[in-house]
């Protein structure tokens, strides 16, 4: 059935960010009839009410309702704005979203925060405010009325005078409290949360505090699977920024959860991130957190996720679950990618450009899992060992199709293992951890494991065993230090190493896996290489690499960017200057693609040396082998013969002159522009190349080579079918 779905954009950022994030709506292509209408300030100043009544009487008819957001002044700005003819007439300002809560009766304002984006722990949780009543009761006044001053008996208020006063209630009702928990437990059970949170400050205010502990434990006692746990609330405050991963469902009174909901958004990656809905029986409607954002109004730079994670819970409450996951699954692959971010994110991208890229998510998932690596060990930071497993391992982990996102390496120390591991958990679908599991005391990789996942470490007989039967083997006293490598964080999959004494292990934490190997190259390769081998296979995004000799990294930049920008295809690009060749490497994640990658193989013809980052002299060696050459330039032929086996015979008949440093002698200065010209003759076969290069020192030396072995192999075929493309001559 046809849903009805009322959009009231707002003003500042809200506009932006709807029209923005509303196309996903024809994309996802759901029977919703989507209608707009209008809401605040401006009506305020007109009609007196910042929601006008032709407004309600659309909400009244809606299925949900999707707010954008709306600024709100203070109290003088709101009666000095009104038109003339409503000023003095007693009309009091409240905020357009106070009124749809309290009229709609939408008690439960829903929160979910999650790791999106910044560094730490993956965590899941959601803040369950109350929406009616509490400090937001209405009961604000200045001040304070006789008849309370019986009750109301503070020395600064003898000092001031009870008109020199302001009082806000905080109203909590049996009625209000209950359908609020009733709400939260629910809510926990259907979502797989085991642990309900009253946030709430029962030391200080203790009569409230009771009474709503009081009815929160009642609540509590219907539903046996989930823990109800009360806590204060600036504990809480600091628990979401030190461990939110330990939190299900925080529930807290209006103006707390205000204040939590938007600091849990920070923990997150920020308030452009976090969405919320407006729950109540039988009606709702949904914004994200943040509000009009006048300082950036208008600048392009409002995060529309929030916007488009909004939606996404818009469309599960009016029954498009699968819809709605695939908005989350594109925000975050968004989010994660880092290509296209606003400046809250630390990006450069403009709403529209982001919301572009989520959009393009939307229809065109990309399914490549990531992959972060952590090493181990004081000895890699300072180079006395040399970090070859960070390569080996980012290489295995690449062909095996996962993105790999990041490297850490850290010293032998617990807090920086735990750091390290923490966000390649927050980040990644798989983190390979390497080294730290040896007997001595500063092996701490098994214990930074346990720590973070809050997990006790375990013995495994069978792995002691393993450890025993190896050293005596070998002649070796069993020490006691050898019982911690039979130790693993409960619910480890033991590995086994066939050529060390410490045992590998694996495990899962929430969607991630974390997988911990011994340091030594020989003992961790294979372990990895047998975990991969064992894995399902995920193949990787098609790709493509271009080794570009005669060309400067920022041009080509600029031309890559001018035909991706024109073809607008999803594509990651990455660009590797290493003297003297400029690699290009494009991962394609959209069939339309296609034609850029056309486009942009017609515009490195000219330059193409190789199609998988080898090198000109490299392809040029075997093929020379066994024919009689020439080099007639006495500079680069010393050069050039230093790699090659020289060839002296005069009677020579593949011919090559090399003109390469015939405009400038090959010393200091190092300035201007270096003319290389070279002719080839192989054969029948003749070609002509010219390349002007930088002066920049003795190292254009090494581009002459590279030249001359590019000339030479333009002219043989098996260069030829190995490019499947044509020499430019
Ligand atoms: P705010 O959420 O508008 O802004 C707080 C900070 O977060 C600002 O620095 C802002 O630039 C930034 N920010 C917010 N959303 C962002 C996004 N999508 N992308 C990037 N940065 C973002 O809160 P505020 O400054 O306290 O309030 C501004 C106005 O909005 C006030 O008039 C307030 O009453 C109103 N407000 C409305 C709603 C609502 O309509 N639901 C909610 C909160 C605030
Ligand atoms: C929110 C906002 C509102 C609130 C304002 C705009 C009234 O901050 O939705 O979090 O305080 O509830
Ligand atoms: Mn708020």
């Amino acid at each position: 059935m046809m849903k009805k779905f009322l959009v009231l954009p707002g003003d500042g950022i809200g506009r932006e960010v709807c029209e923005a994030a509303l196309p996903v709506l024809d994309l996802l292509n759901l029977p919703i009839q989507c209608e707009f209408g209008e809401i605040g300030w401006d009506f305020w100043c007109q009609e007196g009410n910042a929601i006008p009544a032709a407004t309600w009487h659309q909400i009244d008819m809606a299925d949900a309702v999707l707010l954008g957001a709306i600024s709100s002044k203070g109290k003088q700005a709101a009666e000095a704005e009104l038109v003339p003819t409503l000023q003095g007439r007693g009309l009091r300002y409240t905020s357009p979203v106070l009124q749809l809560r309290q009229r709609l009766e939408l008690f439960a304002n829903v929160r979910p925060v999650w790791r999106l984006a910044g560094q730490g722990m993956p965590f899941r949780c959601a803040i369950i405010r109350e929406n009616t009543e509490g400090l937001y009761a209405g009961f604000d006044r200045q001040g304070v009325p006789e008849s309370l001053s019986d009750w109301l008996t503070h020395p600064n208020l003898a000092r001031s005078g009870l008109d020199q006063a302001a009082i806000s209630v905080r109203l909590q009702t049996r009625f209000g409290l209950e359908r609020l928990f009733r709400y939260a437990f629910d809510y926990a059970g259907a979502n797989g949360y085991s642990r309900v949170t009253l946030a709430d400050k029962p030391n200080v205010l203790r009569e409230s505090g009771q009474f709503a502990t009081d009815i929160f434990l009642g609540i509590a006692a219907h539903y046996a699977g989930i823990e109800a746990e009360i806590c204060n609330v600036d504990a809480v405050a600091l628990d979401l920024v030190r461990q939110p991963q330990r939190f299900g469902v925080i529930v807290a009174e209006n103006l707390l959860g205000d204040i939590l909901s938007d600091l849990a958004a920070g923990v997150m990656g920020g308030l452009g991130l976090a969405p919320s809905a407006n729950i109540g029986h039988g009606r709702a409607y949904f914004e994200p957190v943040h509000g009009s954002a006048p300082d950036i109004a208008g600048s392009g730079r409002a995060n529309p996720a929030a916007m488009f994670l909004t939606i996404g819970m818009a469309l599960r409450h009016m029954g498009f679950a699968a819809a709605a996951d695939r908005i989350d699954g594109a925000v975050l692959q968004v989010v994660r990618q880092g290509r296209c971010l606003t400046p809250d994110l630390g990006g450069a991208s403009t709403t529209q450009d982001m919301a572009s890229a989520i959009l393009q998510a939307v229809t065109r998932p990309r399914h490549a899992l990531r992959a972060s690596i952590v090493c181990v060990g004081e000895e890699l930071l300072v180079g006395r060992v040399l970090n070859s497993n960070a390569a080996e391992i980012g290489r295995r982990l690449s062909e095996a199709g996962y993105v790999v996102t990041s490297q850490h390496t850290c010293p032998d120390r617990l807090p920086a293992i735990q750091q390290a591991l923490a966000d390649g958990l927050g980040q990644s679908d798989l983190v390979v951890v390497n080294g730290g599991l040896g007997p001595t005391p500063d092996d701490l990789t098994r214990h930074a494991v346990a720590a973070v996942l809050q997990r006790s470490l375990e013995f495994d007989a069978t792995t002691m065993a393993n450890i025993e039967t190896r050293m005596t083997g070998y002649g070796l006293k069993m020490d006691p230090s050898n019982r911690v490598q039979a130790l693993f964080p409960q619910g480890s999959r033991i590995l086994a190493n066939p050529n060390g004494t410490a045992a590998g292990f694996e495990l899962d934490w929430q969607a991630c896996r974390l997988l911990v190997l011994p340091g030594p190259p020989r003992e961790c390769l294979p372990m990895l290489d047998r975990v991969l081998a064992a894995a399902p296979k995920h193949p990787a995004a098609p790709s493509y690499c271009w080794t570009l000799l005669g060309v400067v990294e920022s041009d080509i930049a600029a031309i890559v960017g001018r035909i991706l920008a024109e073809y607008g295809a999803a594509v990651d690009v990455s660009y590797l200057w290493r003297y003297p060749y400029v690699d290009v490497r494009l991962s394609v994640f959209d069939e339309r693609a296609a034609p850029c990658v056309i486009e942009l193989e017609r515009r490195f013809a000219a330059h193409l040396v190789s199609r998988d980052g080898v090198s000109a002299m490299t392809q040029l060696l075997p093929l020379l082998a066994g024919r009689r050459w020439l080099i007639d330039d006495g500079i680069t032929q010393q050069a050039f013969t230093n790699r090659l086996p020289a060839s002296n015979d005069t009677s020579a008949l593949d011919v090559v002159r090399m003109k390469a440093l015939a405009n400038r002698p090959l010393a200091a200065p190092w300035e201007g522009v270096l003319s290389m010209s070279c002719q080839v003759q192989i054969g029948a076969r003749q070609g002509k190349y010219r390349l002007d290069v930088p002066h920049r020192g003795p190292e254009v030396l090494e581009y002459a080579c590279e030249f001359l072995a590019w000339s030479i192999l333009r002219n043989l075929d098996a260069f030829l079918v190995s490019l499947k493309s044509e020499p430019c001559l």
